[in-house]
């Protein structure tokens, strides 16, 4: 294992924000991963562990150690008449573990195909998208606990799976490290297509496979979110706030467009993109970030922002959602 020292992250997380991690190791086994986790610049220091930083908005230089998985494992493991399981380390890039599993014609990760990320963020962040989330199919995570170094697997209802959120990043949060995912995969793909307008972009084919409902989901992908390489951001800034039945009966009488979703617990859940273009954010600028002017719930770096810029962005946006609706909506993103 190499570590690195004053090392630039900047090619670690997508918002392309220049900070430093005092140290920073990628490791490539479970048995590297203790022998880090045992080292003394690893005990006398904070933790953070990431995968390709699509998620993450560091504020300030990291004073601690960055580590990163390089497990890059895939294997079946095993098979029942309708499943096959497969295992797949935390390094594995996601977007490459669906195209392999579209090759296989295997069902399950269609929709969550194009996902900027890592295999291993994937189930601590409980990826999602056209109405299906990664905690769907995933069957096991494995982890290793950072106090100890002991290897530790979680059922996925040991997990504690909700709308972008996980154990990992709640009652365990910093305590564990996935080292990889078992995921669980239809041999006959049942496709889940009635999220927007993903059934009739491929209502014209017969007969629909994998490959087509995922190439179809990359198309909507690409029109819609900005492509991290070619301009800084980290998919979805914001988390689609839910509120009240008698919250949303009042807005609804004013706002009588607003979109909505029913969601659990009698609560409604209001797509944030909505609330940001109604007040007036859509395609603005501040500092060097702006509001994606295709998907007002991206944040872009547009030209050298800070992170500053990205924060006192963001800040107003949730400021002005609150006042004209009094809806508080919370960052997806982690700060750091
Ligand atoms: N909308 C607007 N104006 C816009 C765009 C959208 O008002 O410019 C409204 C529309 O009413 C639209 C609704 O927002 O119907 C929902 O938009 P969209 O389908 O693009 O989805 P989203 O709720 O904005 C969520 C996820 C995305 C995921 C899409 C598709 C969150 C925080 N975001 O976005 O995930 O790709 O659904 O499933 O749940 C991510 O997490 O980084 C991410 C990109």
């Amino acid at each position: 294992m190499k570590i690195e020292e004053n090392y630039s992250l900047l090619n670690h997380n997508t918002f392309g924000i220049d900070v430093k991690a005092r140290y920073f190791v990628e490791y490539h086994s479970v048995a590297e991963l203790v022998e880090l986790l045992q080292m003394d610049m690893v005990k006398q220091h904070p933790l953070l562990a990431i995968g390709s930083g699509s998620n993450l908005l560091f504020t300030k230089n990291f004073d601690g150690v960055v580590i990163h998985s390089k497990i890059c494992c895939y294997e079946t493991i095993r098979e029942t008449d309708k499943h096959i399981y497969v295992r797949v380390g935390s390094g594995v890039v996601w977007d490459d573990f669906c195209a392999t599993v579209a090759e296989r014609g295997l069902g399950g990760t269609e929709n969550l195909s194009y996902i900027p990320g890592e295999v291993g963020a994937s189930a601590v962040q409980n990826i999602g998208a056209y109405g299906v989330e990664v905690a769907d199919i995933i069957s096991h995570v494995e982890t290793v606990e950072i106090a100890t170094g002991k290897t530790r697997l979680f059922d996925v209802s040991e997990c504690e799976y909700g709308y972008r959120t996980s154990i990992f990043k709640t009652t365990l949060k910093n305590q564990y490290v996935v080292t990889a995912v078992e995921f669980r995969l239809d041999k006959i793909p049942q496709f889940k297509l009635d999220y927007g307008n993903l059934s009739e972009s491929v209502a014209s084919i017969n007969p629909l496979t994998v490959k087509a409902v995922r190439d179809a989901v990359i198309a909507i992908r690409k029109s819609k979110l900005p492509e991290p390489s070619k301009l800084g951001n980290a998919g979805s800034f914001f988390k689609n706030p839910l509120i009240a039945e008698s919250h949303f009966n009042q807005l609804r009488r004013q706002y009588t467009t607003m979109p909505f979703y029913r969601a659990d617990g009698g609560l409604v859940k209001i797509p944030a993109a909505w609330l940001i273009e109604q007040c007036g954010w859509k395609g603005k600028t501040f500092g060097g970030a702006g509001v994606y002017e295709k998907q007002p719930l991206v944040l872009i770096n547009k030209n050298n922002a800070t992170a500053g810029d990205i924060c006192l962005l963001a800040d107003a946006i949730c400021k002005s959602v609150s006042n004209k609706f009094g809806i508080t909506i919370e960052p997806e993103v982690n700060y750091i």
